[in-house]
């Protein structure tokens, strides 16, 4: 099954490849949507990202579990890029530098003297162009590219980005994300980072929802959230989800909540692997991921604290995070996985998102 659908995920980054026709809405920001089945999703080339994504709950209720806002204007404003593609290299750089071929390239640095989301006017927060748009029929999916340039916030080389959102039979999403390098190495890492919660968006927090996160280790951080370098057992700690627990569960035994990178189990860097599951008693809906990438970003919304769709406050723990992606400072911790994308060699991410009720 998982099998099935990772092929399909890559059928679809490989049609989205072809030589198609730039589509006249470039440079204009647009809405539109995917619809299959009992799931429908909004998206928006501004940031690539998922503006909502409609499904039912166990009586046949629909809801919209994914954060975000009535306008892209007040997206635009928002502090956190709800739903989007984040990159040049999403998660964060220590001392907003790196040395890559004995140059160092110098980044804008927008948390304390780290960067984080890719600078301050990282991919989330360009406009996208559609590539392509099927809304309904039997795989309904869009593609968004942009053409990252040489020093673009501060990373070095042209990046062609591209991410595509499919949708699957039985409640499924398969998001690609992919980058091709076109004349200079550069660190590359994008993320989606939806605000999930699966009881609706409007429903509080997310503290009794029950994850289980596929990874026996954790990377601990400093007092800025960088990585110490160490790869550690989430055994006896609040990071440990091997075993389905409810989020709050040992929550109040971290400062704020988690902002923590897992190492996941499994091996091999092509196939899917299975990241987390995530299920919410009241609602019945349950939301499992799985990628091809080495860890996973949970992040519990810690500091969340806007006004949303409909007007509703959204508050800390009110969604969580779940972005599938490489480890955190890598371009400056050789120890961990690379994250350097070479020209010739494109980088590919590949998320699938199963949504089921129980
Ligand atoms: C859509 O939801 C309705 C009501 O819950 C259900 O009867 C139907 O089987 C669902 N359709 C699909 C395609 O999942
Ligand atoms: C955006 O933020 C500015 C400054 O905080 C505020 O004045 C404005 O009303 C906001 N716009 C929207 C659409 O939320
Ligand atoms: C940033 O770096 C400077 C110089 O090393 C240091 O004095 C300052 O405390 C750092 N700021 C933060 C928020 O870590
Ligand atoms: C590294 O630098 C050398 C010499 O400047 C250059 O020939 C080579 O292409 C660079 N490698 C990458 C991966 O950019």
């Amino acid at each position: 099954m998982a099998k099935f659908s990772a092929s399909f995920c890559f059928i679809i980054l490989v049609i989205s490849g072809c030589a198609c026709i730039d589509s006249a809405m470039g440079g204009e920001i647009g809405i539109y949507e995917l619809k299959k089945g009992n799931l429908s999703m909004k998206l928006t080339n501004y940031g690539a990202r998922i503006i909502s994504l409609v499904l039912p709950d166990k009586n046949g209720k629909l809801g919209d579990v994914a954060l975000g806002f009535d306008t892209i204007e007040e997206f635009m404003n928002a502090s956190s890029p709800f739903g989007a593609t984040v990159g040049r290299v999403a998660n964060r750089i220590s001392n907003a530098q790196f040395t890559l071929n004995g140059t160092v390239y110098k980044l804008p640095a927008n948390s304390g003297n780290n960067t984080i989301h890719g600078g301050p006017i990282g991919f989330s927060k360009v406009v996208w162009k559609v590539k392509k748009y099927s809304p309904d029929g039997p795989v309904p999916h869009i593609v968004f590219a942009y053409h990252s340039f040489d020093g673009e916030q501060g990373f070095p080389g042209d990046l062609l980005v591209k991410t595509s959102y499919t949708l699957l039979g039985d409640n499924q999403l398969c998001i690609t994300m992919e980058a091709k390098a076109l004349n200079k190495a550069t660190p590359v890492c994008l993320v989606n980072h939806a605000f999930w919660n699966l009881g609706g968006h409007n429903s509080g927090d997310i503290l009794s929802e029950k994850i289980q996160i596929f990874a026996s280790r954790y990377l601990p951080v400093d007092s800025t959230l960088i990585p110490t370098g160490e790869i550690v057992t989430v055994k006896e700690t609040p990071y440990d989800f091997l075993k389905p627990n409810t989020i709050g569960s040992r929550i109040n035994e971290l400062p704020k909540g988690y902002d923590t990178n897992y190492a996941l189990d499994g091996s091999g860097n092509k196939k899917l692997r299975k990241a987390a599951i995530v299920h919410d008693e009241k609602s019945g809906r349950a939301m499992e991921i799985l990628t091809n990438q080495p860890g996973v970003q949970l992040f519990t919304s810690n500091t969340l604290n806007v006004k949303g769709k409909g007007g509703f406050m959204y508050k800390p723990h009110g969604a969580l995070s779940l972005e599938t992606q490489g480890f955190p400072d890598s371009v400056n911790r050789p120890n961990f996985p690379s994250q350097i994308v070479n020209p010739g060699k494109p980088y590919k991410h590949y998320m699938l998102f199963k949504f089921s009720t129980f």
